[in-house]
Formats: C-alpha cells, sequence, structure tokens
C-alpha cells in the first residue's frame, strides 16, 4: 500500500475555534492542514484570507496547503505566502496566467497545487504538470463542505495517474471533496497520494479516530 498523506479540511470546523482545531488535528497524526479560501466571486461562497491562514500559523507546524478558490489567485501569492502558507492551490479555471502564477508561488518558496474542477478535463491540467507539486481533482463542486463524492472523480484520478507516470513526473496527485471511509479506498485505489477530508473528520466526533480509521483503510 503506498504511504498516503491525510489533509484535512477545516471548511465545516467551527471558525470561532480554528486555532484550537489546528491543535487537536496535529496531536492527531494530521499531514498537513488543507484551508479552503473563497472570494465570493470564483465560488459562491466566502470563507477568509491570509490574515485567517496567519492566525492559524501560530498554532500549528503543520504543512498549510491553501486552496485558492478565488479568481484572482496572482494577486495574492505574497499575502497568503507572507502568512505563512507552505503550498498554494490555485484553480486551473481562474482568470489569471496558470503557468506564471505557479512560478510566482515558487519564487515566493512555496510548492504549487493546481486544482481541476469536476467539469474540467484532465488533459487542461497536463502541460502545468512540471511546474506543479499537486494535481488537486475536485471531487466536489467547489464552494461548500459536506457534499457528496462525485463518483465520476475516479476514472479521472486514474487518467492523470497513468499521464504521470507514463512521463514519469513527480507531480502527486490529491483528491478533495466528499472524501469519507466509504470511498477513500477507491479514491486512492485509483493513484491518490493524498486526501482532504473536511466533514468526515472535523464533524466525527472523534479526530483522532478518524484520522487513524483513514490511515488504516
Ligand atoms: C470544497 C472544498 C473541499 C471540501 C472539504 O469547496 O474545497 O476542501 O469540500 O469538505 P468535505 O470533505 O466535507 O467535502
Ligand atoms: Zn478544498
Amino acid at each position: 500500500m503506498r504511504e498516503i498523506r491525510i489533509s484535512p479540511s477545516i471548511l465545516n470546523a467551527d471558525f470561532a475555534d480554528l486555532g484550537k482545531v489546528a491543535e487537536e488535528l496535529e496531536q492527531a497524526g494530521a499531514d498537513a492542514i488543507h484551508l479552503d479560501v473563497m472570494d465570493g466571486h470564483f465560488v459562491r461562497n466566502i470563507t477568509f484570507g491570509p490574515a485567517a491562514v496567519g492566525a492559524i500559523r501560530r498554532h500549528t507546524s503543520l504543512p498549510l496547503e491553501v486552496h485558492l478558490m478565488i479568481e484572482r489567485p496572482d494577486l495574492y501569492v505574497e499575502q497568503f505566502g507572507d502568512a505563512g502558507s507552505d503550498m498554494l492551490i490555485m484553480h486551473r479555471e481562474s482568470s489569471c496566467d496558470i503557468g506564471e502564477t505557479l512560478d510566482s508561488i515558487r519564487k515566493n518558496g512555496m510548492k504549487t497545487g493546481l486544482a481541476l474542477n469536476p467539469d474540467s478535463e484532465a488533459r487542461s491540467g497536463f502541460r502545468f504538470l512540471p511546474k506543479t507539486d499537486m494535481l488537486l481533482i475536485m471531487s466536489v463542486y467547489p464552494g461548500f463542505g459536506g457534499q457528496k463524492f462525485i463518483r465520476k472523480s475516479l476514472a479521472k484520478i486514474k487518467s492523470c495517474r497513468e499521464y504521470i507516470r507514463e512521463r514519469g513526473l513527480k507531480t502527486i496527485i490529491g483528491v478533495d471533496g466528499g472524501i469519507d471511509h466509504e470511498n477513500a479506498g477507491s479514491v486512492i485505489e485509483a493513484g491518490a497520494v493524498e486526501i482532504a477530508p473536511g466533514t468526515a473528520i472535523i464533524s466525527s466526533g472523534n479526530i483522532k479516530k478518524a484520522i487513524r480509521e483513514l490511515r488504516d483503510l
């Protein structure tokens, strides 16, 4: 079995407790924390920005993987970098120069993520993979936690994995949206190295147990 990385999303956590949740996730053995930034334009929801990332930064030494569901990630690379982000995940569908923005993220000392919405073809991301540390396959339409996992994502994960393997690329595959104990096994089998479960961990009632059970899959 491949070593999997669990990067819980805090989207459905109580936003009044984000520091405490970050500490709990670290105690519970998470590999990273997935922070869902939304600007109300790219998706019809607004969550938080660099200031909140900076506040969470002070509560954990885990890598902070910032998922930018925003129109213009190019305009915020420095601010999220200064806030202490370890990885910025931008969307293939955002309105900026994808290649230049990936370069700018790396120039600012962070790892790069490229996210593909459910309706975006896998191949639309392929030419950017040399600049991408993690390709994030969205298995829900972005904007809200607690949605149902989209089964057709499994085929997309498989074709991305094939493409990466055939070309000997180093990009890892992450999957984000509706991941739980039922579907995590098939997501990993399809080729994912990292998963970003939100509700399945945060609303489980026992974060440590939820993470352990996912890891034991
Ligand atoms: C959706 C977010 C995801 C996800 C996390 O826009 O990008 O991180 O929904 O929450 P769950 O696991 O509840 O879908
Ligand atoms: Zn996310």
